[in-house]
């Protein structure tokens, strides 16, 4: 039967994700627009992110927080451009992003001590391979396939090299042990449901030592220098930023960051994404077609929910075949208005990935699943 309730909002896409509940656009009233970001007003305002969220997120107090441009993309080029190449280099890559990250690091920095630590959609390298005297890059939460890694457990206190981990999927949603980690990127386009455009970067002492005694072999254009005569450019951690920022955007930040006071900081946010995952698993496990992409229970993630058919008539197609019907499911249900951009990402296995993050609401996960149930049984009566 079709369902006859829609979701309230029916935004799952994982990035921009939803705006959060509540959220319009007579929020963003005063914002500094028209105005320069060097002036009084509009630096405060770059400063106030940078605040609310360090103390949002419990950042340790020797840790710098930047404004940067280009994205998480931006904030993670610019690591590991100023960064690489002092000693090896090991890359995790078991989705997309972090395979990007590791093509960067072998055909664009061509660095000549790489090792490329690589498992499939679903899977997890095995962290243990890991050599923490050598540098490591790696995706705390695969948008892409839905896998996070469990914890920082198998990263060592004791580290020689760097931990620069792409978080932009798992920060605001996850638990980040900060002192395991040296650099950690994100963008506001994620868990807090901002606006694209802009990153984050966070920087232990030892990366900012990194940056101050390590002079990388290769021409870095202006927007990924973070230091000047050798000196870290403070500005950068204060507001200041490389370049310019929208002021509109830096007003939809801040009101996702007071959002997320509201619901009860860092602990109110993991609350609400887990139970979007809760809903998902409740459904999944009596579910007699879906599953998930995830293939541990400890490593599935609770932003980018991924799901695969595990319906043997459905396993049994051509994979084309597979790819099509699954694409009539998410156009039928963006035509009924009842869910919004949940197709695996491009390079995925052919499947479905439901944002779980913070600023959706639970109520609207569950409105969705019947829709799913329903548009599944409407491209099987096709085969
Ligand atoms: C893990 C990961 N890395 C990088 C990116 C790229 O982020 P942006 O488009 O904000 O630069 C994304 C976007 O979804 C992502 O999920």
């Amino acid at each position: 039967m079709k369902p006859t309730i829609i979701p309230k909002n029916p935004c799952f896409s994982s990035g921009p994700c939803a705006k959060r509940p509540g959220w319009s656009l007579d929020l963003l009233k005063d914002a500094a627009v028209g105005r320069s970001h060097r002036a009084k007003t509009g630096k405060a305002k770059l400063a106030e992110v940078i605040e609310r969220t360090k103390s949002i997120l419990g950042l340790p107090a020797d840790y710098r927080l930047g404004i940067v441009p280009a994205s998480d993309t931006g904030a993670v080029e610019m690591a590991l451009w100023s960064m690489l190449g002092e000693r090896g280099v090991d890359v995790l890559a078991w989705e997309s992003f972090s395979s990007g990250w590791a093509s960067d690091c072998k055909s664009q920095l061509k660095l000549q001590d790489l090792r490329i630590l690589k498992a499939d959609y679903g899977e997890l390298p095995d962290l243990n391979q890991t050599d923490w005297n050598r540098d490591v890059v790696f995706a705390w939460n695969g948008t892409t396939s839905g896998v996070k890694v469990p914890n920082g457990d198998w990263i060592a206190a004791d580290r020689q090299g760097l931990a620069i981990c792409d978080a932009t999927s798992a920060v605001f949603a996850m638990d980040i042990p900060w002192p395991k980690l040296d650099v950690v990127t994100w963008s506001w386009q994620k868990v807090l449901g901002g606006e694209a455009g802009h990153g984050m970067i966070a920087l232990s002492p030892r990366a900012v030592d990194r940056l101050q005694t390590y002079s990388p072999p290769r021409p870095l254009p202006k927007i990924f220098q973070m230091t000047k005569g050798g000196k870290l450019i403070e500005g950068i951690f204060s507001g200041e930023t490389i370049n310019t920022p929208s002021l509109l955007c830096v007003e939809d930040a801040l009101d996702g960051l007071k959002w997320a006071e509201s619901v009860g900081g860092l602990a109110g946010l993991i609350a609400r994404s887990c139970a979007n995952l809760s809903a998902m698993e409740e459904w999944v496990r009596s579910s007699p077609w879906a599953g998930f992409l995830a293939s541990a229970f400890a490593t599935r993630s609770n932003t980018s929910i991924c799901l695969k058919v595990v319906d043997p008539a459905f396993s049994a197609l051509r994979v084309d075949d597979q790819a099509k019907h699954l694409k009539t499911i998410v156009s039928t249900l963006e035509k009924a208005g009842a869910a919004y951009d949940i197709g695996a990402y491009r390079d995925a296995p052919p499947g479905l990935r439901i944002w779980g993050g913070a600023t959706v609401e639970t109520s609207d996960i569950r409105a969705l699943l019947p829709w799913l149930d329903w548009a599944y049984g409407e491209v099987k009566a096709q085969f």
